[in-house]
């Protein structure tokens, strides 16, 4: 197993509203490995997003603040760090690219002089930035670097501002790099390119990228290993194959029959997990899920399921792996041999 950069133990963080608190992330722990892709996959609203911004401390605090755990990168603690701390490893350690480039991105400068700027914050020397900042966009597989350079955002289409984003995040080489839904608001040829990017990139550079989607198409052709996140929790983790083949909790089985595939038989229907997800300001006491788990006991509303580890890669939180529970097949498709 390759060496850890990142790992969360037990993340609580919520947000205090006039409405009450707001239990965003509940007890969230999963690692990320040097070189891995590492997914998170939930239903809109489950946490993934302050999650991830949680890790370069991102949420506004206030009014959101951490109620315990850890965050440890490299071994360091970022909840306990100073703001001149976190500003070395924002964006120099750890890159973040959001779902919508327009936010990130200068309207009134050319792309080029914003990736020029970053080389500048790094260290670079003047003299060395042009040729840097058109070697970064070649990287990222911009053409034609030197016209695109000149142009304002504004000028570009969704992926190829998603292209800068990426080329910006990378310009000091960063160990690890967040996506949070990086390619919802592209088109799926653009996506597919973008995702082909991201797998380049760590092939060439070694990067270690998470991954925050709400689509399994987009974890299926991207990720090493996958945390599925429901209501603030984690409900399964494991590795892709786990995940897809080997569906340990109830949630991720729904997430599968919900999605469309190419091996579907054409008159086989998609069954959307009914119900709606639990108010994050009074989260249910036992499993979230229960209420909309076709195969939910009495002991799933009244006792929080602990983890069950299924091999040393896989792990759930679902009371079905108990040995008293009922055996229950939640494996969408088997393999062919
Ligand atoms: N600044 C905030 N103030 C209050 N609640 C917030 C804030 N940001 C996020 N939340 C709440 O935290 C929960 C998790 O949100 P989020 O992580 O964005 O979900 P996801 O990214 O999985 O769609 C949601 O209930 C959301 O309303
Ligand atoms: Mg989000």
């Amino acid at each position: 197993m390759s060496e850890k950069i990142l790992e969360l133990n037990n993340v609580v963080f919520s947000f205090k509203t006039y409405a009450g608190l707001v239990h965003a992330v509940r007890g969230v722990s999963f690692e990320v490995r040097k070189g891995e892709i590492l997914g998170i996959v939930g239903e809109s609203g489950c946490g993934k997003s302050v999650t991830a911004q949680s890790i370069l401390r991102l949420n506004p605090e206030p009014p959101g603040f951490f109620e315990g755990g850890e965050i440890l990168f490299k071994g360091q603690d970022i909840i306990k760090m100073n703001n001149k701390q976190l500003r070395n490893i924002r964006g120099k350690d750890i890159g973040f690219i959001f779902q919508d480039p327009m936010t990130s991105l200068n309207p009134t400068m050319r792309v080029g002089e914003q990736i020029e700027e970053v080389f500048i914050g790094t260290g670079t020397p003047k003299a060395e930035v042009r040729i840097k900042a058109l070697n970064i966009m070649r990287l990222v597989g911009i053409n034609d670097p030197e016209r695109r350079f000149m142009q304002y955002p504004h000028e570009l289409s969704g992926g190829m501002k998603q292209r800068i984003m990426i080329a910006i995040a990378l310009v000091s080489r960063p160990s690890l790099i967040i996506c949070d839904e990086p390619t919802t608001s592209l088109d799926v040829t653009i996506e597919a390119q973008i995702l082909d990017l991201l797998l380049e990139l760590r092939e060439k550079l070694g990067t270690s990228i998470i991954m925050i989607t709400h689509d399994l198409g987009v974890i299926a052709r991207l990720c090493d290993r996958v945390v599925v996140m429901y209501g603030g929790k984690v409900a399964e983790q494991g590795t892709s194959e786990d995940i897809f083949f080997d569906t340990a909790h109830p949630y991720t089985s729904g997430l599968l029959k919900s999605i469309a595939r190419l091996d579907m038989e054409r008159n086989q229907v998609l069954t959307p997990i009914e119900g709606t997800p639990p108010d994050l300001f009074a989260p249910p006491k036992g499993c979230p899920f229960a209420a909309r788990c076709e195969y939910a006991m009495s002991v799933c509303y009244e006792y929080e399921p602990s983890k069950t580890t299924l091999t040393e890669e896989h792990s759930t939180y679902c009371w079905l792996q108990h040995d008293l529970a009922p055996e229950v097949d939640l494996i969408v498709e088997k393999r062919e041999a």
